[in-house]
């Protein structure tokens, strides 16, 4: 396959301020532009700091995968610990390697079967309030619906107003995660009451969340597991990092998935036909059980091909350790390397047509002449997404409980604009009009 690769990629002052302009109007297409512009290995000079965009999947695996041992999370992912702490997400080396190994219990492929009945059980819960016809945002819809499967699989429990309180305190971080990205003293930060309250929110919530009661399931869940190893693995601080990490990590993406899952098939009406059929003849009214999870085919390549075209984790950063070199580019030991799901998903030599919103692309030949790393929605190697499984189960269900009973539809002939904010968000929000089905 051509690769078009860069190997001495010229930098220049003006690409640089005019890339930094571009970034900061619109970072999807600055992104693009940039390796469009330059090729796999785009290399920009930013004060003394290099920074790489790279496009290509194999250049990819080596930072994801082979050469793992010379990167570290990039600097805004290292920031977000203002706000994270130092949970999953954003603790490096040996801690993170312990933590992860304490924690994966919790997100085997088997627990699965546990979590399926809560999600279902949610879903005809919330999806019952809707009226027929009605205008819903569907972007808020699922942000609700996630939070309290995330709270009631990761937590055992949802204290009265918690989801309230996230969702609100979650809106309020990710408008002043910018300020978070500064290097400013706790002091200054403080001057901004909204991000102390939020955080203040989120701090009270998560105390909630450890002392309430817990159901039955909760004894094998990722609180437990938390609990069990308070004093001997993780402090104090920890334990709220990681609660604080799941809440906000374990709803956000997988809302925003299904979001953009529903704005596609309200756009693409025999999509959404071809879906309803496989679940009315798989399931009727019945709830999926984890075997129906693995058959309901299509659905999967809707959510798939939701993923590819509109990837909640639109980019990822790294921080070079060592000196290195990938596809005989030297990288510098403190150079930033970017991935871009974007970019390499819409990246017309491994997706034909990649603008066009097409589930079967993933049914055939074209998934399996695809490079590992043309598609990695979930990142990869030893920091790849902990709740990938658990996402996945969750996006499927959701859609096949929520196609069986409603019909969804668009109130806008464009689809909407997705706004690269920490997480792809719509940029307003994904209104659209349910309609109960006669079935
Ligand atoms: C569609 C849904 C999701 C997407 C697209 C997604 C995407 C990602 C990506 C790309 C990473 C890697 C980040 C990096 O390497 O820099 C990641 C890591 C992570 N995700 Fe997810 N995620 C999703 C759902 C979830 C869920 C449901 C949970 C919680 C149960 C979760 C928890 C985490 C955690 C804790 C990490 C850090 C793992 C580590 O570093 O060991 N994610 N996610």
């Amino acid at each position: 396959m051509e690769t078009n690769l860069v190997l001495e990629p010229a930098t220049h002052k003006k690409t640089n301020l005019r890339f930094l302009w571009k970034v900061f109007r619109n970072p999807l297409e600055a992104l693009t532009e940039l390796a469009h512009e330059q090729g796999d290995m785009a290399h920009i000079k930013l004060r003394k700091r290099d920074l790489f965009l790279l496009s290509h999947p194999e250049f990819i695996e080596q930072v994801l995968v082979k050469q793992q041992g010379n990167f570290i999370k990039g600097p805004s992912l290292q920031r977000a610990r203002i706000i994270l702490g130092e949970g999953l997400l954003t603790s490096e080396g040996e801690e993170h390697l312990a933590q992860r190994r304490t924690l994966q219990p919790a997100f085997h492929r088997q627990r699965m079967e546990e979590y399926l009945p809560l999600m279902n059980e949610n879903t005809l819960v919330h999806i019952s309030k809707w009226t027929d016809g009605a205008r819903v945002d569907m972007s808020d819809e699922m942000m609700r619906l996630t939070l309290n499967i995330a709270l009631w699989s990761f937590f055992g429990s949802a204290p009265k107003d918690a989801a309230e309180q996230v969702s609100k305190s979650m809106q309020t971080l990710i408008k002043l995660f910018p300020l978070a990205q500064l290097p400013l003293p706790e002091s200054v930060r403080s001057l901004f009451p909204s991000f102390s309250e939020a955080k203040a929110s989120l701090s009270a919530v998560t105390e909630a969340l450890l002392k309430n009661p817990q159901s039955e399931h909760a004894q094998r869940a990722l609180i437990h597991i938390l609990k069990e190893n308070h004093s001997a693995q993780f402090t104090d601080e920890q334990i709220h990092a990681h609660v604080l990490t799941f809440l906000l990590a374990g709803h956000e993406t997988t809302a925003l998935l299904l979001a953009w899952c529903w704005d596609m098939l309200a756009h693409h009406p025999e999509v959404q036909m071809k879906l309803q059929v496989e679940v009315d003849a798989l399931l009727g009214d019945r709830f999926p059980t984890p075997d129906d999870i693995q058959k309901l085919s299509y659905t999967r390549m809707i959510v798939k091909e939701t993923l590819r075209i509109r990837p909640p984790a639109w980019a990822m950063g790294r921080q070079a350790i060592h000196d290195c070199e990938i596809g005989g580019q030297h990288i510098p030991a403190g150079s930033t390397v970017l991935m871009s799901q974007w970019v390499t998903h819409h990246d017309s030599r491994f997706y034909e047509a990649p603008l066009l919103f097409r589930p079967e692309r993933w049914s055939g030949l074209e998934e399996h002449s695809l490079p590992r790393y043309a598609f990695f929605p979930f990142g990869g190697g030893n920091r790849i997404c902990i709740g990938e499984h658990f996402a996945m189960t969750e996006a499927i269900t959701v859609l096949a409980m929520i196609a069986r009973r409603w019909t969804i539809s668009p109130t806008q002939s464009a689809l909407a604009t997705p706004k690269p904010s920490v997480t792809l968000r719509p940029y307003k929000s994904v209104k659209l009009i349910v309609t109960r089905r006669a079935v």
